[in-house]
């Protein structure tokens, strides 16, 4: 955006009105991103279909895909056009664009479907999931602000709330067990606290968060429920059971190829409005714009990302009850007798499952790496790696990888052995072929494994 930016207002929804399509349907723009009245209704229901219902935006000459705009800036016919623009009176509703870290068409149409997917009345992508993140916690904190925060998280959002945040704009946070709604209510700060921030499945313990208590709690003490749904698209639905705002970090399954870093905010579109804001938006002024050939790429794998978590969900269902028979010490809330099993059961989407994380503890962080060798040099069950929702499987050991922004005392508070190995289940090759790979690694550990206990007891929650 140029330097002599004169006017606050360029947004999304200003002056926008209904524009009446070829065949008849209103379409209110960016505002509402599903394509008609009907569809609209589609947000309170499944997301395939919501997402099946978004306007599918063809491409300059009529392909079957969207083009991409790869262009950073546009062209107006008139001069008094541009002008309009900057006054808020033209948009992307109109098809008028300005610069690409403002709206991009490709980005705002792959926004469109994640506004669908998740419910929400908008969405914005962004360049990774923590700029989604930190986005949203300093628009909506402001500085001096306050949030009360799980203390199961993912070690970067973690290090975000508890150094770099009160360092860099005085916003503090304390951390509670989010299943202790007493302690939630008692954490909130009158006037202070502006967020209450959770993961939908905890990254890696996958604690569950009890969305809809959390947002009844939220309502009552006039502050946010923001929840980070990465380990669940599909599978939940924040927004649906009442959360203020999603985000996601859609490096992970949303992309499924692990192969870019992107995230995405989807909420309100009063939201969204206010962090694009020339003067005050985080967007809008820290720039975390994704890129349209991104948004692409992502838009492109989004009709198939129900198919992809049904099978990540139904290979860790059946892994995690075969571990959890050979007696290992398994974390998989798809497990009937796991604490939080009827919670997930009470909250997800039917049909999809119970997510594709699950987590082995062994013990000690030696045992840890001595599976993850095995089960990725001797029977290539699966890669060594960090991130998650990509087709091969992926293991780490998060108290040393993801998880070691944490103190230790803090991991422990978060139940974060250290030896435990966080999976994210794979599709690739068959069901049977990879768990005959896994039984063989198991069986090459030295000492060899004891025999099988009766029933191991879960990590505490
Ligand atoms: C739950 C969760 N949220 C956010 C992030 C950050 O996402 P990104 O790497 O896309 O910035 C991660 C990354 O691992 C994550 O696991």
């Amino acid at each position: 955006m140029a330097e002599t930016i004169p006017s606050p207002a360029i947004s999304y929804s200003k002056k926008r009105g209904p524009k009446e399509e070829e065949d008849g349907r209103v379409d209110d723009g960016w505002a509402a991103p599903l394509a008609s009245k009907r569809d609209r209704s589609e947000r309170g229901g499944d997301p395939t279909a919501a997402l099946a219902s978004a306007r599918h935006e063809f491409g300059e000459h009529g392909g079957v895909n969207m083009s991409i705009e790869a262009s950073a800036t546009f062209t107006v016919m008139e001069a008094d056009t541009m002008q309009r623009m900057f006054k808020g009176e033209l948009g992307p509703d109109r098809d008028h664009y300005i610069y690409s870290r403002h709206f991009n068409p490709t980005v705002l149409n792959l926004s469109r479907q994640m506004a669908a997917l998740e419910g929400t009345e908008a969405a914005y992508c962004t360049a990774s999931g923590m700029s989604a993140i930190s986005s949203v916690l300093i628009q909506l904190c402001g500085a001096g602000g306050h949030v009360v925060a799980s203390r199961c998280l993912y070690g970067g959002t973690h290090a975000l709330l508890s150094h770099f945040l009160p360092r860099a704009c005085g916003i503090h946070t304390t951390f509670v067990d989010l299943h202790d709604m007493e302690a939630v209510r008692a954490a909130v700060r009158e006037g202070k606290t502006k967020v209450l921030y959770a993961e939908t499945m905890a990254n890696p313990t996958l604690v569950v968060a009890d969305v809809p208590r959390l947002s009844e709690v939220a309502r009552e003490k006039g502050v946010k429920l923001v929840v980070d749904n990465t380990f669940a698209p599909m599978v939940v639905s924040p927004a649906r059971l009442g959360a203020d705002v999603v985000v996601h970090s859609v490096s992970k399954y949303i992309s499924g190829g692990a192969d870019v870093i992107a995230g995405v905010i989807c909420g309100p579109e009063s939201l969204l409005n206010s962090m694009m804001d020339l003067h005050n938006g985080t967007l809008m002024l820290l720039g975390p714009t994704m890129n349209a050939k991104v948004a692409f790429e992502i838009s492109g794998r989004l009709p198939h990302l129900s198919l992809r978590m049904k099978e990540h969900c139904h290979r860790a269902l059946v892994y995690a009850t075969r571990m959890r028979k050979l007696g290992l010490k398994v974390i998989y809330p798809g497990l009937d007798d796991h604490p939080h099993h009827a919670l997930l059961a009470s909250i997800t989407n039917p049909g999809y499952g119970f997510g594709g994380m699950l987590c082995l503890d062994m013990g000690t962080e030696e045992r840890a790496n001595e599976l993850m060798h095995h089960l990725q040099n001797t029977t290539q069950f699966g890669l060594m790696a960090v991130s998650l929702g990509y087709y091969e499987t992926l293991m780490s050991c998060s108290g040393s990888s993801t998880s070691s922004e944490m103190s230790p005392g803090e991991r422990a508070q978060a139940g974060i052995s250290p030896g435990l190995i966080r999976l994210s289940v794979g599709y690739s090759g068959t069901l049977e072929q990879r768990w005959s790979q896994f039984e063989r690694a198991l069986a090459l550990r030295h000492p060899p494994p004891p025999p099988p206990q009766k029933q191991q007891p879960y990590l505490r929650l």
